[in-house]
């Protein structure tokens, strides 16, 4: 998708589709209180032609609510789309982001390449130029991506080009540094639902490790990507459980952000699930959905994203990813329920901790156990790391929030406020020693399940025994991963959620 900044008068730019904003601002919250719509421009030729429209009722500004209009008079424009931002009391960048990815959706099934969306006009508290012209961008390349590579017959084609107008009297500096920034986080959350959409066939371990040295490379990150010998000689015991299953072999994927001048000071460590399909194992999952499975290495996606969007925005600081990706699979030489394993020890001198396999299906905190400890070893002094890790948190919060977890304060509200940018949902779920208690073990350390009551937590929690006292966020991000259904800002499929937010708690170091 081509994109460009434009400061022209918005009657005057000759385009396919012009789209426009609006919000309601009826501020009387009666049942009856008739929505006010009223556009965020003040172009007349544009108040003008949409005069009737707004004032018939039919179209109230609902948040992503849309209305074309062909052959709008006195505009160069050959169609005009209003978009809806909602409630205007509520609206801001995030409902910014939506309206652009409504538009880019709105015309990608009817043939339409190309749009111009108009930013906000006036540089309100609650609308400011610079973060809506970001988040419009971001808005627009999410709209635009379809899980549709592999149908013959696309129906719905890229859209070609995006343009994104501001008024002429704007800080354009500024804006165009936004721009440019939207581009690139949008452009990196869909390189993370690329992935997300690949079939297990098509994305084994090792595949995802080309993909990721292919990005790293591309990008100027540093990159290493191992396989089973770098295991054992590392004594993942936990990470190579998972993967002794599998006729393909594990890939632990390390990048390496390394910012020029930056000695001292934090080093961030994302570590990523990476299942590339997780049939649950020997304690193997039910037919009926498995194939949602291929999902399991968006974790690890998600830090790819992020990693993409780091190399690219230069942030001050030192980041190391870790993706530890496996595929669970159940055969001879399966793990079984029972079975002991020795996770990989911090120092050479201090063995590593002993987990009892109650389920060959708690997979994912068996890898990132092993990633978590080799970022620290690595030297990460601050950690996070995002998963689709646990049913159970479906279950709590639903397709609506993720579930995040944090054993640091200060580390949470890094991530807290990155969240009003993001403009993602995470709900923050506790952790606790009554929790931890239910995953000790009689034969070993700790037991890999800690039973069907609050299995997010102790998950969590046992994430938590391998990042010892390490700042560290936890993302459990099973319910958001693929989207069941298509709104009208993005589509049904992959959702590359965690990539902003991660991104955004980087750029707070
Ligand atoms: N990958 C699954 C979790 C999952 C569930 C992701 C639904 C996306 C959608 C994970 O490996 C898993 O199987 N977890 C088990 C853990 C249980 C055996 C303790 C679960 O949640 O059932
Ligand atoms: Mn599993
Ligand atoms: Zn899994």
């Amino acid at each position: 998708m081509r994109t460009q900044l434009s400061f022209s008068n918005l009657a005057q730019i000759e385009t396919e589709l012009l789209a426009v904003l609006a919000a309601d601002t009826q501020t009387d919250k009666a049942a009856d209180a008739k929505p006010q719509p009223v556009l965020l421009t003040t172009d007349a030729a544009v108040k003008a032609v949409s005069a009737t429209i707004l004032a018939s009722g039919e179209f109230k500004a609902g948040a992503n609510e849309t209305v074309l209009l062909h052959a709008p008079a006195g505009l160069a424009a050959k169609r005009l789309l209003l978009v809806g931002l909602g409630k205007q009391a509520k609206a801001n960048a995030n409902s910014a982001r939506n309206t652009a990815g409504t538009a880019v959706r709105f015309i990608k099934p009817r043939g339409i390449r190309e749009l111009v969306l108009a930013l906000p006009e006036s540089d309100s508290e609650m609308l400011p130029h610079v973060a809506s012209a970001r988040a419009a961008v971001e808005g627009a390349f999410v709209g635009d991506f379809d899980s549709d590579t592999y149908r013959s017959e696309r129906k719905d084609q890229s859209t070609e080009s995006f343009t994104l107008a501001a008024p002429a009297e704007s800080d354009k500096a500024a804006l165009e540094s936004a721009f440019a920034e939207g581009v690139i986080i949008g452009e990196s959350q869909n390189f993370a639902r690329s992935l997300v959409n690949e079939p297990g066939n098509k994305l084994t371990p090792t595949l995802l490790g080309q993909r990721a040295a292919l990005m790293a490379a591309e990008f100027g990150l540093g990159w290493e990507v191992h396989s089973t010998e770098k295991l054992l000689e590392l004594k993942m015991g936990a990470f190579w459980s998972v993967s002794q299953g599998s006729a393909e072999p594990p890939a632990l994927i390390v990048l390496r952000y390394e910012p020029e001048g930056v000695t001292g000071g934090p080093i961030l460590g994302l570590v990523g699930k990476g299942i590339t399909f997780d049939s649950g194992g020997i304690s193997i999952k039910p037919s009926d959905k498995m194939e949602e499975m291929k999902t399991d290495m968006a974790g690890g996606a998600a830090m790819l994203g992020a990693m993409r969007a780091i190399a690219l925005l230069k942030p001050r600081v030192r980041v190391i990813a870790i993706i530890c990706a496996a595929e669970n699979m159940p055969s001879g030489t399966a793990q079984k329920p029972g079975d002991v394993q020795t996770a990989m020890p911090f120092s050479p001198d201090k063995p590593g901790k002993t987990i009892e396999i109650i389920n060959t299906d708690a997979e994912g905190r068996l890898v990132l156990a092993d990633g978590l400890t080799y970022a620290r070893q690595l030297g990460a002094t601050h950690l996070i790391d995002a998963a689709t890790l646990t049913g159970a948190c479906v279950v709590a919060l639903g397709h609506i929030n993720a579930g995040a977890f944090s054993n640091d304060e200060d580390a949470w509200a890094k991530f807290d406020a990155a969240l009003t940018i993001s403009g993602e949902k995470f709900w923050r779920l506790p952790l606790g020693e009554e929790y931890a208690e239910l995953i000790k073990s009689d034969i070993g350390d700790i037991k890999n399940t800690g039973g069907r009551y609050g299995g997010a937590i102790t998950a969590a929690e046992f994430l938590k025994v391998f990042v010892e006292d390490t700042p560290w966020i936890h993302l459990d991000i099973a319910g958001l991963a693929w989207a069941e259904d298509s709104k009208p800002y993005i589509a049904k499929g992959p959702s590359g959620v965690a990539v902003r937010s991660i991104l955004e708690w980087v750029r707070r170091y």
